[in-house]
């Protein structure tokens, strides 16, 4: 958020560089991200890991903003990843990203994806369903071969966030529900399948979680699981992957604890409850995304035409909109902006910052104050980099942005911008 910008001569730098100029090299709208902020954060939670004791695995949730250039940096910084699709999986292997370390998640994974999954050697499949069950056990069959499997399941903890936001619920739609046997059932059928290495159970509870109760839930939950499948079926997960879903400050109305108290809680819980229960510490993983992308990208746009309503309000239109950024057209999703040429201005007004989308629901901020601006400002979106970019679309036939990283005053273009001729690139004629 705004309090912690860094900036120079009055503009706002991002990773050592001046966005204003980046904005003007590249064009806008601009994704920006700070890889020194990402690299940072993934080392923060290693930290916070190593001090537990705990074998650990950090596997960034790549659905939060997937591009080759940031799976190298996961590569550089020896990172798991999971992917929750072909085109995530097919990114993650173009970038070189080590196929030993991607997960593959998903609620409904097509014959096609988990044959790619098998013959690439992931290093682990998240099974999800039953029909998921009988899918990997024909591609197995066929291909005479074996993977690493954990089991994902619904452990009736919902986290409070938004109602898109929640997956852990009995009626979520991912997931073997654990109360009405369906996990056990799952568990019974994968450990007579001697080409499923089950290595693990998983649950995720949400995303933008602040609340420590339901990673403390899940935490006990998941050992009373492994103690219960220990005792029934002599067998011990592995691995409790206990999901992502850590909250980041969008606006100063949101109160994140940060990721390392989730981390010592959880495995505060997990060790206390093993020990009771006589069970061996097993590993944990977390699958964090939006905390370790989203404080670190930025969305820079031009600022253009301005409406104002007198005695109501005014709108300051931006050369971008909810095809770069849905979130706040779909979840009512708050951010904060500065104007990155004018960062020692005095703020003097109140305003709505607006797309230029053809809908009325595609307003990007509903109030933010700003210094007086002119069309040619740039303006500096914070905290955009999880499920921004990567939920972007071609709405309006409007072409999607670059995307550049910064670091160490250095900035390279990592995503080309789209070109109108890009947009058309897959039309083909009728008449
Ligand atoms: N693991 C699983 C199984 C997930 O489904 C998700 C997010 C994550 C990890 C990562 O959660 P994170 O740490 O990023 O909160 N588009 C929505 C968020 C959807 C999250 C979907 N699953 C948004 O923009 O708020």
């Amino acid at each position: 958020i705004s309090s912690e910008l860094k900036s120079s001569n009055g503009h706002l730098v991002i990773g050592g560089v001046d966005s204003v100029e980046l904005a003007h090299e590249y064009g806008t709208p601009l994704v920006v991200y700070d890889v020194e902020q990402i690299r940072q954060t993934i080392n923060s939670f290693r930290a916070s890991f190593e001090q537990s004791g705990f074998k650990y695995e950090i596997s960034y949730a790549s659905k939060a903003f997937a591009t080759v250039a940031m799976y190298q940096v996961l590569k550089q910084e020896h990172l798991h990843t999971d992917v929750v699709s072909g085109g995530e999986l097919f990114t993650a292997l173009k970038a070189g990203f080590p196929a030993d370390k991607i997960s593959f998640h998903g609620n409904n994974k097509s014959l096609e994806e988990l044959e790619m999954a098998v013959d690439n050697h992931i290093g682990v499949v998240i099974i999800d369903n039953f029909y998921e069950i009988e899918l990997l056990e024909k591609v197995l069959n066929e291909k005479n071969a074996s993977i690493n499997v954990m089991l994902r399941l619904t452990p009736g903890i919902s986290a409070h966030t938004h109602k898109y936001d929640q997956t852990g619920q009995v009626d979520s739609k991912f997931g073997f529900d654990v109360e009405s046997g369906q996990a056990e059932k799952a568990l019974q059928l994968v450990l007579k399948n001697s080409n499923m290495n089950l290595i693990g159970i998983h649950a995720h509870i949400g995303s933008q979680i602040f609340g420590i109760e339901g990673f403390t839930m899940l935490a006990h939950k998941m050992v009373e699981i492994s103690n219960d499948w220990h005792q029934k079926y002599d067998f011990t997960p592995q691995v409790l992957n206990l999901g992502g879903g850590f909250g980041i400050s969008y606006t100063s109305e949101d109160e994140p604890i940060g990721a390392d108290v989730f981390i010592k809680q959880i495995t505060k819980v997990v060790k206390k409850d093993a020990q009771k229960d006589g069970l061996s510490l097993p590993e944990i993983w977390i699958e964090p995304g939006r905390s370790i992308v989203g404080p670190a990208g930025y969305n820079l746009y031009t600022i253009g035409s301005h409406k104002d309503i007198p005695n109501l309000k005014s709108y300051i239109n931006v050369d971008g909109g909810m095809g770069d950024n849905i979130r706040p057209a779909l979840y009512q999703a708050k951010y904060e902006a500065v104007v990155a040429n004018k960062m020692d201005a005095k703020l003097t007004q109140d305003v709505h910052v607006s797309g230029k989308y053809c809908e009325s629901g595609d307003i990007l901020i509903d109030s933010v104050q700003l210094p007086d601006v002119v069309p040619g400002d740039v303006l500096a979106m914070l905290d955009t980099g999880a499920y921004g970019y990567s939920m972007a679309s071609n709405y309006n036939r409007n072409p999607r942005p670059a995307v550049v990283f910064a670091e160490g005053g250095k900035a390279k273009l990592v995503v080309k911008r789209e070109s109108f001729e890009d947009l058309t690139k897959l039309d083909l004629d009728y008449l």
